[in-house]
């Protein structure tokens, strides 16, 4: 998500500090800064913006001539993008500076301890709570104050530390967040990704996790957080720098379907405690919760079809009534709201003209908002207080993936929050539903493993005019999502279909050979969905199930099935869709499309 960089030799730091930025600078952020040391101080310069207005400040102030420098590109996670709010932060002195990836959960508590001990803060960052922490244990070894700090820390974290008193010195650790050392001849440097080292070494250390750094310009010394030594080998890189921004990956897209799992992983990361889920940022009150009448979820696109789960999910677990609605729709619909409904904007931007002008129809109307958003401070974060985040981190390919598995993750959290809070759930089913949110993860990873054989049917399919997607209930969801991806990046004409629908009229295009996806991972509706693929079995369709593992009569039904892990049937939405994903990648690169940047498609669209 962020990136850091970090720089200690003989040249001047803050060019080298703000090329590395620039490497980085693909993975999207809103404020950067740099801070470097000098025989003087330590110059702290930040600004919200990019890295353009990041040089403009320094022109403005004078660059600063050290040799010793750590910097920043930040994505927001707590607090708004804003100059103060940038990295790096600084401890009550001034004379120590933190850059950090990640997100530290209990930055509440310890940030209440600190101000009682007397610190001031001056942001509304976690970071800026990891600056005070290591001034207050320090006692002239910096090494020792970090281990201390992170002894603290509870979360994720990959961190740069630079203090005054310590010219010759970066240190940095890592947990759960990236972090590379870049070893060069008499300097060295820090980075959260290799492309911001490479113009300078291909030789580096991996930080794993668990791990802290003293950074000279002629050594890197590593330690556990137990302070014993650990040898590492040393990584020579062999990718080029363009291949090196997608983390090896040859597109975006595929980087981000890879990513899923982290993503995942992240969205639930401080929000299911003690067989419970915490969803602390939200205001709604109990009263309210409990009287509530009606939802409205609306959204577009890959969005919408995250809320179509979201309806069949909160139905079931909170027995609240949920109407879906593309935004587009839902604006000049005249939709039915109240006082005592709630409407959903799902926005992985935060920013599409429709769901944004929805949001504002809904509050017109009298309705609360809850907006799910991957983008701090976007336009539907400062319309409502309401907010679930998705950490899905920067979505660069147009193709939404990561995103909207993290905004399914949004939703089930959603649903199992109201589920608790309106006791439509015992304490044993809610505990069980944590439990398989928490396996999701390895789950993912787990069905990713399918890329082989998805590689082999986009190309037995890649010439084919028409694919279509079917299933029930939410695999209909899925199917849509699925039949949506590959359309947008392959232009094959794709179409989700209700299985129970297709004899109302869509049968006539099933002609010999034309594929169908069908999604069979509800068990309570496996037999009906036997029933429809025999249907199009009979008329010469080639089926590729998409089922769960072990599951022999869909194996028998279909010409070919990709199994995904068992889970609860309310969760298989996430792990189906992946080999869908994976499939129209596949298909489009068979196809010879660009398939980070489709045709007429735009990331975020800001107009109706
Ligand atoms: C599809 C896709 C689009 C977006 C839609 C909504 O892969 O990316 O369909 O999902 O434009 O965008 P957000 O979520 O930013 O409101």
């Amino acid at each position: 998500m962020c990136g850091i960089v970090g720089y200690i030799g003989p040249q001047p730091a803050a060019p080298i500090l703000l090329k590395g930025l620039e490497k980085l600078e693909y993975r999207g952020y809103d404020s950067a800064g740099i801070a470097v040391r000098d025989l003087e101080r330590l110059s702290v310069i930040k600004t919200v913006g990019r890295l353009q207005d990041l040089r403009a400040r320094l022109e403005e102030q004078g660059v600063p001539q050290g040799s010793l420098g750590i910097g920043h590109t930040r994505w927001a996670t707590h607090g708004r993008p804003s100059d103060i709010n940038a990295h790096p932060h600084s401890d009550c002195s001034g004379r120590i500076a933190v850059v950090h990836n990640g997100i530290i959960e209990n930055y509440k508590e310890l940030r209440e301890w600190l101000v009682e001990e007397g610190h001031t803060f001056k942001s509304e960052t976690d970071t800026e709570t990891i600056a005070h922490l290591i001034e207050r244990f320090y006692e002239g070894d910096l090494v020792d104050a970090v281990r201390k700090t992170i002894k603290r820390l509870e979360g994720s974290f990959a961190l740069g530390v630079l203090h005054f008193d310590q010219p010759q010195e970066i240190v940095a650790a890592r947990q759960h967040s990236p972090l590379v050392v870049g070893l060069g001849d008499g300097e060295n440097f820090l980075a959260s990704d290799i492309p911001a080292v490479l113009e300078h070494t291909k030789k580096v250390y991996i930080i794993d996790d668990g791990e802290v750094v003293r950074l000279t310009s002629d050594q890197a010394e590593i330690f556990d957080f137990a302070g014993r030594p650990v040898r590492k080998e040393i990584f020579e890189v062999a990718w080029d720098p363009v291949l090196a921004e997608k983390g090896g990956y040859p597109h975006f897209m595929l980087k981000e379907i890879y990513e899923q799992p982290q993503a995942v992983r992240d969205t639930l990361q401080g929000r299911l405690n003690g067989g419970r889920v915490v969803l602390p940022d939200l205001t709604l009150d109990l009263a309210y919760l409990r009287g509530l009448r009606k939802i409205f979820i609306t959204a577009a696109g890959t969005a919408y079809h995250a809320g179509i789960v979201g309806k069949y999910v909160i139905e079931k677990l909170a027995r609240i009534p949920v109407e879906v609605d593309l935004s587009s729709e839902f604006r000049y619909r005249n939709p039915m709201l109240g006082p005592d409904c709630l409407t959903i904007v799902i926005s992985q931007s935060g920013e599409t003209a429709d769901t944004l002008a929805s949001l504002r129809e809904a509050k017109r109307l009298g309705s609360k908002v809850l907006a799910i958003t991957n983008v701090v401070g976007s336009s539907v974060t400062r319309e409502t207080p309401e907010v679930i985040y998705t950490l899905a981190g920067p979505e660069i390919a147009v193709a939404s993936t990561k995103a909207y598995t993290t905004q399914l993750i949004a939703l089930y959290l959603f649903a199992l929050y109201l589920a608790q809070e309106r006791q439509t759930l015992s304490e044993q089913q809610l505990a069980e539903y944590i439990a398989a949110l928490e396996q999701l993860p390895q789950a993912i990873s787990a069905t990713l493993s399918c890329e082989e054989a998805v590689v082999g049917l986009a190309q037995e399919f890649k010439d084919k005019e028409d694919i279509f997607f079917i299933g029930r209930g939410l695999d209909y969801a899925v199917a849509m999502e699925g039949s949506l991806k590959l359309k947008e990046i392959s232009y094959i004409h794709a179409e989700a279909y209700a299985a129970g629908e297709l004899k109302h009229g869509t049968l006539a295009l099933i002609v010999e050979g034309v594929p169908v996806f069908a999604l069979i991972t509800q068990e309570s509706l496996r037999d009906k969905m036997i029933s429809n693929i025999k249907e199009v079995k009979a008329r010469g369709a080639t089926v590729i199930g998409v089922a769960n593992e072990g599951d022999r009569f869909a194996e028998e039904a279909c010409d070919q099935v990709i199994f995904i892990p068992r889970t609860n049937e309310i969760l298989t939405p996430v792990l189906a869709v992946a080999p869908l994903q994976l499939f129209a990648y596949h298909a489009a690169l068979a196809r010879g499309c660009d398939v980070d940047k489709p045709r007429n498609l735009a990331k975020s669209v800001t107009v109706e």
